[in-house]
């Protein structure tokens, strides 16, 4: 390759304060970074950043939940560079091969039935065009989403999404209506799971008959909450909403852009741990690894009514995309990443387990497979959220090569979803930063 074509700008070196002097001078605030100083980061390899100082990280959050096959994973370079020497992009008012072997790949792990795909390039862009889809079918405008839930930040989603983003004043939407999501370590009802007999998941019969026409368009809800603190409900959390939806004939949609692609482990999907056979998943993230792409998966029945007059996108379905995504379902099936993400999250969990009776700071660990939280609290019994220690454990984490997210509704919930090539010896070593971050924490505590 003749690097000397890559336009000069690009292949610059600069130091943390040149690239901040030019992201003050020309980013709107909407984009903001972790950390006091922001890092730069130049490189990766596996589960491993490194920055513009040579520094390295180990990337327990993986962008956003979304490097699955990690930093420079060689199948899935030599398909995007391959790819890129065929064709880059064309519209899909064009046949592709990537699109369709894309299409085909997904209906092979898809949930049972869920046969048809449509690709677009976010997923707030899946979730809206999915709702869209739900309401034309069944003629009517009610969705229920979930408290805590994060579907978006387009107009639609960002109202489902109750993690405090509706930050101009204005009223739903028609049809929006909310029901408690299965956050036992803080439940809606002051009760204790088993005993409660799951009453979160039965108060949506409530919001469906004294709150709707008696039917829905749609649920939504996502199998864990990333955003919303990794949180978890029991299974029949899942069942119940299940049942009820279908009560009253509504379709069952299950966000995966977070849970999909085998990050709970043992499923390609993380709704399957709970049984359910869902009527939609909404994919993004971790599809391509990456590469921007996003889309829905669907029963024929619900799409045969969806026409271009519904849904266009000039980039969704783009030859690069699908071809990143096709790697990355290879990649998976290869490296058996379902498989490890059980076993990684168990290891995980087994090292994190004595840092409850270690730390007072921790309140809850829960999760699943890659997909794990630390939820921190300034006190067990009140349970008040540890936001600004969250802040401190961040910024300890990363001066000891440690990356992590943040999540909750207080921001005081760790994130755990690092890329599916994580070793068992970087498992460790995060579990020893983190050990070291809550002491210090606590010590400054008093
Ligand atoms: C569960 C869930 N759904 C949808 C979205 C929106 O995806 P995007 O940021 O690609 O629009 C996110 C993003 O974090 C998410 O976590």
């Amino acid at each position: 390759m003749n690097e000397n074509l890559v336009p000069k700008d690009l292949r610059k070196v600069y130091t943390n304060e040149e690239i901040l002097s030019i992201e003050q001078k020309h980013m709107i605030p909407a984009v903001t970074h972790y950390y006091q100083n922001p890092i730069l980061i130049v490189g990766g390899d596996g589960a491993v950043v490194n920055d513009n100082n040579g520094k390295q990280y180990i990337d327990l959050f993986s962008g956003i939940c979304t490097k699955i096959t990690g930093h420079h994973h060689p199948k899935f370079i030599a398909t995007l560079k391959w790819q890129i020497d065929q064709l880059i992009y064309t519209s899909s008012l064009y046949s592709t091969v990537p699109y369709a072997v894309l299409s085909q790949k997904l209906a092979q792990i898809a949930p049972f039935g869920l046969t048809q795909t449509f690709i677009v390039n976010s997923g707030s862009e899946a979730n809206e065009s999915a709702l869209f889809m739900a309401r034309k079918y069944k003629k009517n405008p009610y969705i229920v989403a979930c408290t805590h839930a994060y579907h978006g930040r387009t107009q639609l989603t960002r109202e489902i999404s109750s993690a405090g983003w509706r930050t101009i004043p204005e009223s739903h939407p028609p049809g929006i209506r909310f029901t408690p999501y299965g956050y036992c370590y803080r439940c809606s009802f002051g009760k204790i799971y088993p005993d409660c007999d799951t009453e979160c998941a039965r108060y949506l019969r409530e919001v469906i008959r004294t709150q709707t026409n008696n039917a829905i368009a749609a649920f939504i809800v996502e199998p864990i909450q990333g955003v919303g603190g990794i949180i978890q409900p029991p299974p029949e959390f899942f069942q119940i909403t299940y049942e009820i939806v279908k009560e009253y004939d509504g379709i069952y949609i299950a966000d995966e852009v977070q849970t999909g692609f085998g990050r709970t482990g043992d499923h390609w999907w993380g709704i399957q741990n709970a049984k359910v056979n869902p009527d939609i998943i909404t994919i993004a993230k971790g599809f391509g690894s990456g590469i921007p792409i996003a889309g829905f998966l669907t029963r024929p029945e619900y799409a045969a009514e969806y026409t271009t007059t519904d849904s266009f996108t000039t980039f969704g379905g783009n030859p690069l995309s699908c071809a990143a995504a096709v790697a990355v379902i290879e990649i998976i099936q290869e490296e058996q990443y379902l498989k490890k993400a059980t076993t990684l999250g168990e290891k995980f969990k087994t090292l994190l387990q004595p840092l409850i009776a270690k730390h007072d700071i921790v309140g809850e660990i829960r999760g699943q497979g890659m997909m794990l939280g630390i939820e921190l609290v300034r006190d067990r019994d009140s349970k008040e959220p540890a936001t600004q220690e969250m802040l401190k454990v961040m910024e300890i984490c990363r001066q000891n090569g440690l990356l992590i997210g943040k999540g909750g509704i207080d921001g005081n919930v760790i994130r755990i979803q690092p890329p599916l090539e994580l070793t068992h010896e970087q498992t460790e070593k995060a579990c020893e930063i983190l050990d070291l971050a809550f002491t210090e924490v606590e010590n400054a505590m008093g």
